[in-house]
C-alpha cells in the first residue's frame, strides 16, 4: 500500500512554492479553513476556496458545499485538490474528495501540530451526523501532505498541547528518542519531533491501514480521553483530555502488566509542567457513559479494545468489558 510522500519546509513563501511546483498550471483547486486567511497569503492565482470549519460545520452541508464548488470548477479524477487546515478540515476535504467521480486526487496541508503528527497521516476522513462523530467516513490516502512549520508559530498554548501529547503518544508506542526529547524541551527542534511521530505511525500503517488490529494502538489514551472530551461537551481539550487517558492507561498497564511505575509518574510531571490537569471526574451516570462508549466504532458486542503498554515501545491491545472499563473510570 503506497502512504503519503511528504514535503517539509519552515516557511509559507517555500510551502507556496512546493504548491506551484505540484499543481504545475494543472487543474485544481484549494480549500482553505477561513480562519487561516489572515495567516498565511497563497499565490493569488491558486484557485483557494474558504470553508468554515469548526465542529458544529463538520456536517453533510459542508460536504455538499465543497462537492458543488468542486462541479462548478469542472475538476476531474485527476485535478488535484488540496486541503489546508486542521483535522476537520482534512476528515471534511478528505471524504468529499474520497467520493467525488469515485475518488479524485487529494493532498493536504496540516495547519495544527496535531494535523502534522497525527490527523493529516492515515486516510481517515468523516463527518457528524446525528449518529455521532465521524460516524460516516472512509479511508482515503493523500497522495502528498506538505508540512510547514511556520503554521506553528501562530498556534495557542492548548494546540501545542494537543501536538505534543500526540507525539507523545507516538513516542510511548515506538520511539522513547521522541519521549526524551520533549521531557528535555527539545521544542527547538520540532521538525524532528514531527519526522519521528510520522515514521512511528507510517510503521502501523504499513500492515493495518484499516484498523482492523495494530493501527488500534494509535488509540492509546484516546478510549478515555473520548469520554472526557464528551463528558465535558467538548470544553476540554483534546490533547489534556488524551492525557489523562494516557495517565489511566499506564495505571492499568502497572497493574496488568507490572509496567514501571516511574513511567507513570515522569509523565505526571510533564502534564504538571505543562499546566495540564492529571485527573478528572465525570459528570454523567454511568449508563450515560456506557452508552457514549457502546457508539465507539472500536466497540463490539459491549467489548472495548483496549490499548495498554507492557514496555515503552509495547504496546498490546486487551479486550475490556464496558463495565470493568467503567468501574475502573470511577476515578480517572
Ligand atoms: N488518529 C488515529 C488514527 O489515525 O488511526
Amino acid at each position: 500500500m503506497k502512504l503519503s510522500e511528504i514535503h517539509y519546509s519552515n516557511k509559507f513563501d517555500d510551502l507556496d512554492s512546493q504548491l506551484k511546483n505540484f499543481i504545475n498550471q494543472e487543474k485544481h483547486v484549494i480549500f482553505i479553513d477561513s480562519k487561516l486567511s489572515s495567516i498565511i497569503n497563497l499565490d493569488p492565482k491558486f484557485k483557494t476556496f474558504e470553508i468554515e470549519i469548526n465542529e458544529s460545520t463538520k456536517d453533510l452541508n459542508t460536504i455538499q458545499k465543497i462537492w458543488k464548488i468542486m462541479f462548478s470548477e469542472s475538476l476531474d479524477r485527476s485535478s488535484k485538490i488540496i486541503g489546508i487546515g486542521g483535522g476537520v478540515l482534512s476528515d471534511l476535504v478528505g471524504f468529499a474528495t474520497s467520493t467525488f467521480k469515485r475518488g479524485a486526487n487529494l493532498s493536504l496541508v496540516p495547519s495544527t501540530f496535531l494535523g502534522m503528527v497525527d490527523a493529516a497521516h492515515g486516510g481517515k476522513t468523516g463527518f457528524n451526523n446525528e449518529f455521532g462523530k465521524n460516524q460516516i467516513g472512509t479511508f482515503f490516502i493523500p497522495e502528498k501532505i506538505f508540512i510547514c512549520t511556520e503554521f506553528l508559530d501562530s498556534l495557542s498554548e492548548i494546540e501545542m498541547n494537543n501536538g505534543i501529547i500526540e507525539s507523545l503518544k507516538a513516542g510511548f508506542l515506538g520511539d522513547k528518542e521522541i519521549i526524551e526529547m520533549i521531557y528535555q524541551d527539545k521544542l527547538n527542534n520540532l521538525e524532528e519531533i514531527i519526522k519521528k511521530s510520522i515514521q512511528v505511525k507510517y510503521n502501523i500503517l504499513k500492515n493495518d491501514l484499516r484498523e482492523s488490529n495494530e493501527r488500534m494502538f494509535l488509540n492509546l489514551g484516546h478510549t478515555i480521553g473520548h469520554l472526557i472530551e464528551k463528558d465535558s461537551n467538548y470544553s476540554i481539550s483534546h490533547g489534556q483530555a488524551v492525557g489523562i487517558g494516557m495517565l489511566k492507561g499506564f495505571e492499568i498497564s502497572e497493574s496488568k502488566f507490572n509496567l514501571n511505575s516511574s513511567i507513570r509518574d515522569e509523565f505526571k510531571s510533564f502534564l504538571n509542567k505543562q499546566s495540564m490537569k492529571t485527573e478528572y471526574s465525570f459528570n454523567s451516570s454511568q449508563s450515560e457513559l456506557k452508552e457514549i462508549i457502546s457508539n465507539d466504532k472500536k466497540v463490539t458486542s459491549d467489548v472495548v479494545k483496549f490499548v495498554l503498554i507492557k514496555n515503552i515501545q509495547e504496546p498490546v491491545l486487551i479486550d475490556f468489558s464496558i463495565n470493568d472499563l467503567l468501574e475502573v473510570l470511577t476515578n480517572a
